[in-house]
């Protein structure tokens, strides 16, 4: 039990009570003697903001609590601290700036405003001498942001490479396991309370890029514009593409990838294919996992649920235990301080350097392979393993080949696919997928 410095609860208000929010109030309510361990006196929820005071709450929740006024929350002098799970950019920001000028501690899971205006909370948050903390917006309920800002602070983090995205995790799961397609499994993680408000962010890369983003920005002391990076989702990996992947002893999987070069830092979130063997590959469903390496450290695995109520709660809950602490203790801030990053160069997609597995899809014809493999060698890129699969194709019909390169650079993989581009036997656009070697 910690010392009693004060014998009056931390009292905070909740922006939003959606799926997260319903797990932070069962989380804070189920066991009220453990807040008091951890805290030094309880933690009272005072003002709940919804949208809509009629929807169905979780039974935790005193329905007397909620409000459709913000100003309850954030004009309120007896308010300590904001919990914020509404999300989205506005009037999100807008509430949080106007907490942290009314020196409440602020905790959020907010990516998409961590991973846009960032700088701006943090700075204004130091300035104020007030915590900003955000577990719950990275990963879920994995304790990633407290690994990178506190267990590997003394380190210097050389990567981060990982699945981040709990939504395209399942997708991809259940479209290989039970053979649903892109729209249902959708639906199924949607239903799971996984997906974000508009689930293409999840789908389309968007989430992971706002993810990747505040990783570099812990690990690598680097302010990146989530705009920037190269993204891509998971929309146009097709069945065939898991068979093919499959059949060379790899697996498919939506990663998020950061390395720190020195002069540039490379970040880049699309699917790759993953060795079977690896640990990533082997992380299923809402799972998430990242490994980290730390040139002291060397590798270092963090893993479990990605999204979902409970799970996110966990993340969301423990940060208000310890901006709590903080204020109990007198100590606002500190968290928020230690936190420094600077903008640096991104290295160009062009330039970076891995092995690469391109499917053509290709008329059947004498000369195709010869031209192609052409193309590639005149660009420097050299062909590892090569299959033409699939049911024989009948004259005119096109055919499915396969090529897993050695490693090349990305500028001139992509030169020799320009250059095949108007070929009369390509019948439709080369697919390339990354080749990690984790
Ligand atoms: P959600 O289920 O849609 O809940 C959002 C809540 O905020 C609802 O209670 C909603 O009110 C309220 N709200 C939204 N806009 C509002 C506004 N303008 N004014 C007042 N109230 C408003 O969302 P969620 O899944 O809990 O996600 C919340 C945040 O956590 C997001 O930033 C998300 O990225 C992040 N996150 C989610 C997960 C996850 O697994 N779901 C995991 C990690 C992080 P009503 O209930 O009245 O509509
Ligand atoms: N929509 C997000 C995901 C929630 O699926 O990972 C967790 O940040």
């Amino acid at each position: 039990m910690l010392p009693r410095m004060r014998e009056r609860p931390v009292t905070c208000g909740l922006l939003g009570c959606g799926t997260v929010g319903g797990g932070v109030v069962r989380l804070l309510t189920r066991d009220p003697a453990k807040v008091t361990r951890r805290v030094g006196v309880p933690i009272e929820i005072r003002r709940v903001l919804v949208r809509d005071l009629g929807k169905a709450r979780v039974p935790e929740l005193d329905g007397r609590l909620l409000t459709t006024d913000a100003s309850e929350v954030l004009d309120d002098p007896d308010i300590e601290m904001v919990i914020e799970v509404m999300g989205g950019a506005e009037p999100t920001l807008d509430h949080l700036m106007r907490a942290i000028d009314a020196k409440k501690g602020v905790v959020t899971a907010n990516k998409l405003l961590l991973a846009t205006a960032g700088k701006q909370l943090l700075e204004r948050a130091q300035a104020a001498g007030v915590d900003l903390a955000f577990e719950g917006a990275v990963g879920g309920g994995v304790p990633i942001v407290r690994t990178l800002r506190e267990a590997l602070a003394s380190d210097r983090v050389e990567s981060i490479t990982g699945i981040v995205n709990g939504t395209s995790n399942y997708v991809l799961t259940r479209m290989l396991d039970a053979g649903l397609s892109l729209d249902d499994a959708v639906a199924e993680a949607q239903a799971r309370g996984y997906a974000e408000a508009d689930p293409t962010m999840d789908v389309g890369g968007g989430d992971a890029a706002q993810k990747l983003s505040i990783l570099a920005m812990l690990g690598f002391g680097a302010a990146a514009d989530y705009a920037d990076l190269h993204v891509e989702g998971i929309q146009a990996i097709a069945p065939i593409d898991h068979r093919f992947a499959e059949r060379f002893a790899y697996r498919i999987k939506h990663l998020a990838i950061g390395r720190d070069h020195g002069d540039e830092v490379e970040l880049r979130v699309h699917p790759c294919l993953l060795p079977q063997r690896s640990v990533l590959a082997n992380v299923d469903g809402v799972l998430n996992a990242v490994t980290l390496t730390g040139e002291a450290l060397g590798p270092c695995l963090v893993s479990g649920q990605g999204a979902g109520d409970l799970p996110t709660a966990v993340s969301v809950v423990s940060d208000a235990l310890d901006v709590a602490r903080s204020l109990v203790a007198g100590v606002a801030g500190l968290q928020t301080r230690a936190i420094a990053y600077e903008a640096r160069p991104l290295r160009a997609m062009a330039a970076i350097e891995t092995r690469y597995y391109i499917r053509f899809t290709v008329l059947d014809e004498p000369g195709v392979i010869a031209a192609i493999a052409g193309r590639l060698g005149d660009a420097g890129v050299s062909i590892e393993q090569l299959v033409q699969d699939g049911p024989r194709p009948e004259p005119g019909e096109p055919a499915t080949v396969v090529m897993l390169t050695h490693r090349a650079r990305e500028g001139a993989v992509q030169a020799a696919l320009g250059a095949l581009r108007e070929a009369t036997f390509m019948v439709e656009p080369a697919r390339l997928l990354r080749i990690e070697e984790p």
